[in-house]
């Protein structure tokens, strides 16, 4: 066998049967490259006698020819070949059930305060915010808790410096929004504002962080008959139940004038108080679940506004408080604990929120 012929057994079934793409790429390299096998036989052409050069050059040239198809034809296999791995590697079973996170929950104080605003939305109440660090002013003293009144010691609170060296307060209710909404609305008003309120509190029942939600319409000629029929129509709608029976008891709160403390009837059920029925009966009681009242004369004032031509009502109340009450939790302190499993217990679907337009129980 010539030398030729010799590197042709070598080369073509070594192209042939070249396992990767980058193996092909070095047997091209060693054969057609400047320094390959075949370009070297090319260069000994130049050399030749004419005769020579005649019977030489088509061998030599059907060797490269060869040589060049046989590595065309390889790659276009292995490239063949490492599509179809890249694909099969690649490939999306979208019959598959989806990776998904595991499903959030609603926690129930925001399952009670959306609940609310829906409630009082229905009524014409819009909702009003403020801010958590409060000043000396809103927080008491527009409210007609001035600076020596003893009814500031009912709440304990958490004072902070305010950045112009003047104290602030962690706001001890949400009544500050009262004076906030009527200072920058004119009346009619009709607002509800839930939120954060803080007190230097801790046990089964107070955290120093909670939430409450404020009421205050303001109009003209409004009575404690409004107040009433709006109290018993939220309850109603909160806690499901036509059987609510409502219960005024005079009390004090220095924003008000008079002052009433709502009570609602309760039954006792499996030695759980449970929401409704007439507190009088012999299985039941009464439970207070709102401050509230006529708005004092003097905080109208505060605000800019004449008492002579406007009156309105406020309530508050505690919304961990009204959740616990609907939901059946009975220690506070879990609602803020972050502990996942009270979560799962009480919370709420976030795809599956239980809402009056939404539907209840779902
Ligand atoms: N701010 C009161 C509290 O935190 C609750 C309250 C009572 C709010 C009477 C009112 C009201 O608007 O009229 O204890």
């Amino acid at each position: 066998m010539s030398d030729l012929d010799q590197l042709r057994a070598d080369l073509i079934p070594a192209i042939e049967q070249a396992p990767a793409l980058d193996a092909l790429e070095s047997m091209r390299v060693s054969a057609l490259g400047k320094q390959g096998s075949i370009t070297a036989l090319l260069k000994t052409l130049g050399g030749m006698t004419p005769e020579q050069r005649t019977s030489e050059g088509p061998r030599i040239h059907s060797l490269r020819e060869a040589v060049t198809d046989a590595i065309a034809a390889r790659k276009a296999v292995l490239e063949a070949d490492a599509l179809a791995a890249k694909l099969a590697a690649e490939r999306v079973d979208l019959t598959l059930p989806a990776d998904m996170p595991p499903p959030g929950g609603v926690h129930p104080v925001a399952q009670v305060m959306d609940e609310l605003a829906e409630i009082f939305a229905d009524m014409g109440f819009a909702v009003a915010t403020g801010p958590e660090i409060e000043d000396d002013w809103h927080n008491f003293t527009a409210l007609n808790i001035p600076e020596t009144h003893p009814a500031r010691a009912m709440h304990d609170t958490f004072y902070v410096d305010g950045p112009d060296g003047e104290r602030r307060v962690l706001r001890t209710h949400t009544s500050p929004v009262q004076i906030r909404t009527m200072t920058s609305q004119k009346p009619p008003i009709r607002i509800i504002a839930p939120g954060r309120v803080y007190r230097s509190d801790s046990d089964a029942t107070h955290t120093p962080m909670f939430h409450q939600i404020e009421g205050l319409v303001i109009d003209k000629g409004i009575t404690l008959a409004h107040l009433k029929w709006t109290l018993e129509t939220f309850l109603k709608a909160f806690f499901e139940r036509d059987d609510i029976v409502l219960r005024l008891r005079p009390s004090y709160f220095p924003f008000t004038e008079p002052g009433v403390e709502v009570d609602v009837g309760f039954t006792w059920i499996k030695g759980k108080r449970v929401i409704g029925g007439d507190g009088n009966a012999a299985d039941g009681g009464w439970m207070e679940v709102l401050g509230s009242g006529m708005v004092h004369a003097r905080v109208l004032e505060n605000c800019g506004l004449d008492p002579n031509e406007w009156q309105g009502f406020a309530f508050g109340t505690g919304v961990d408080r009204l959740a616990m009450l609907k939901y059946g939790m009975d220690d506070l302190r879990a609602f803020f604990d972050g502990d996942i499993r009270w979560l799962k217990h009480y919370g709420f679907g976030a795809l599956d929120v239980p809402t009056l337009s939404g539907g209840v129980g779902a």
